[in-house]
């Protein structure tokens, strides 16, 4: 291997690019403070947090973000841990469960999904579980609040096998779970190893901890009930349980699981080296000419988040880039493989709330921000040298769509500026009727909160009151067939013909029975619900 491509594949190989997913109040955020403390980015945890609710914090946690190297950005945060460079990317619409949550899961090589050990597995959890299943994104299950009653470790893992519908391997069993403060600990099964933890005040800096192998944890670090109870839950788990396998891992069928409590951090230790070990390094990326492996020499790199006005003084828009291969530098020329278009990305960015910082060089896991003005969108491949298109879901079938006005006239510039930003950040997909006014656009979204992130955004960020109208429509189907069959399609009085953003029909119809007709009616067209990817 030529020395530059090595080099490139060892950068490559030390990062770690993950996701968590969670249902909200299942501890994401306790566990990412965690993460930090023990990786020894911050000495005391509940910064994270503070840094949401308080301004002073806030620019304490970014001056201390600087200075030990850590980013908490509005999309990765990024530390280097044991030699490894850890991106954790965050999954948005946390409370308000949006598209853009799963497409920046098409940015992670793995998940880390945390559960409530009382309430297992959750709504919000089982929608983010199938979009990692969908493209077999290995994942590590952390089963939190161990330390509060009704914890029921078993009770997770079967709802992980049922609900899910993949295996649940436990690494590692907790000590004397279950009502109150009994929890003191885990044994590690593969090892069968106990760990005992001594609490801290507020969880605020790592646990004391006592080690000794489960025979001589007998009598010493357990009390003999403990231990018998212990030996009998180990007996249980080891019959019963699946082994850890690794390809299984890999593929998506099989969670390694951890039990802990990000409150106490009992258990944070084991989970975050068992991370380190499992979670695997940037593999290939699916590509429209076959997978793209992250040695690849020239830099490629695909956008999964567009968002303006991050900065309202300086009213431009970012778009985040996970790169895939090769090396990303400042300066670089690159190209839109979309358009063919070569720019130059002068503006490579780290955000650090407010504020910018520079990137210089990224490597394979990476996440940059690019500001541009225009020209990028949602699912864009940039790359260098030989054209490299990467394939994934960016856009999803809407269900909801309603049609927007602005009925202030002096803003109307603003406002066709505004929608076609959001559009382009994906907050909503944007379709014209041709027989209507371009300022009366349909909104088309998959959750109808959507709307009112648009009429909230182009309020207080292009300054345009708009009015939103909900259309009986529940379905959009995108149209592709010969151009004559095209050119004069079949339809009834309960669908309707638009075009897309690139002028491609869409045909949206208020039922199930009107969309089969028109199919039936017009044989040589073929109806896809999925918009054309990036
Ligand atoms: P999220 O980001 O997934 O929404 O969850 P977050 O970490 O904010 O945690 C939600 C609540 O659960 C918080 O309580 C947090 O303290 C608590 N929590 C997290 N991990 C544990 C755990 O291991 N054990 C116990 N007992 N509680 C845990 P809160 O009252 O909503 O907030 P706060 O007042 O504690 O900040």
């Amino acid at each position: 291997m030529p020395r530059e491509e090595a080099a490139l594949a060892r950068e490559a190989d030390r990062r770690r690019t993950f996701a968590i997913i969670s249902h909200p109040d299942a501890g994401k955020t306790t566990l990412t403070e965690k993460l930090l403390l023990y990786a020894g980015m911050v000495d005391e945890a509940g910064l994270v947090r503070g840094r949401r609710n308080s301004r002073s914090v806030k620019s304490d946690w970014m001056a201390m973000e600087r200075e030990r190297g850590i980013s908490v950005t509005a999309t990765a945060l990024s530390f280097e841990f044991r030699g490894r460079r850890i991106n954790l990317i965050d999954t948005p619409g946390h409370q308000d469960f949006s598209e853009d949550t799963y497409r920046v899961l098409n940015a992670a090589d793995a998940a880390v999904m945390v559960l409530d050990a009382s309430k297992g597995i959750e709504p919000q959890t089982e929608k983010l579980f199938r979009v990692c299943a969908d493209r077999r994104t290995p994942i590590l299950t952390f089963v939190n609040k161990m330390d509060r009653p009704g914890a029921d470790p078993l009770g997770c893992l079967g709802q992980i096998e049922e609900v899910l519908g993949i295996d649940a391997a436990p690494v590692n069993w907790p000590i004397g779970p279950g009502p109150g403060r009994n929890f003191r600990g885990v044994l590690d099964l593969t090892t069968d190893s106990v760990q005992v933890y001594k609490p801290v005040p507020h969880g605020a800096t790592a646990v004391p901890t006592e080690s000794a192998s489960r025979s001589a944890a007998r009598g010493t670090l357990l009390s003999e009930e403990e231990a018998d109870h212990l030996d009998d839950e180990a007996e249980l788990i080891r019959t019963a349980g699946h082994p850890f396998d690794r390809e299984r891992f890999l593929d998506g069928a099989q969670t390694p699981v951890y039990f802990g409590s990000a409150l106490t951090n009992f258990g944070i230790e084991p989970f975050l080296d068992g991370f380190l070990g499992l979670a695997p390094p940037p593999g290939p990326r699916p590509a429209v000419d076959g997978a793209v492996p992250p040695e690849r020499p020239g830099f490629s790199g695909v956008v999964f988040k567009m968002q303006a006005n991050l900065d309202p003084r300086h009213r431009d828009r970012v778009a985040f880039v996970r790169v895939c291969s090769g090396r990303f530098e400042r300066d670089m020329e690159a190209t839109v493989a979309r358009t063919g278009e070569k720019f130059r990305v002068a503006r490579s960015v780290r955000l650090f709330g407010q504020e910018r910082e520079t990137v210089e060089d990224a490597f394979p896991g990476d996440v940059i921000g690019i500001v541009t003005s225009a020209g990028l969108r949602l699912g864009d491949t940039l790359c260098e040298g030989d054209p490299v298109r990467f394939t994934g879901r960016w856009s999803f079938p809407p269900e909801r769509f309603a049609v927007v006005r602005c009925d202030d006239t002096n803003r109307r510039k603003q406002f066709v500026k505004g929608l076609q930003q959001l559009g382009e950040e994906g907050v909503v997909q944007l379709l014209i009727d041709p027989a209507k006014s371009s300022l009366e656009p349909i909104l088309a979204a998959v959750g109808e909160l959507q709307f009112d992130v648009v009429k909230f955004r182009l309020e207080t960020e292009y300054g345009t009151k708009a009015v939103v109208s909900p259309l009986p429509y529940s379905s959009a189907c995108w149209m592709t067939g010969p151009a004559a069959a095209l050119a004069r399609p079949m339809l009834r009085s309960d669908v309707r013909l638009v075009r897309d953003r690139d002028g491609s029909p869409v045909l949206l119809s208020t039922t199930d029975w009107a969309l089969r007709m028109v199919r039936e009616q017009n044989p040589d067209l073929t109806f896809d619900p999925h918009p054309p990817s990036g």
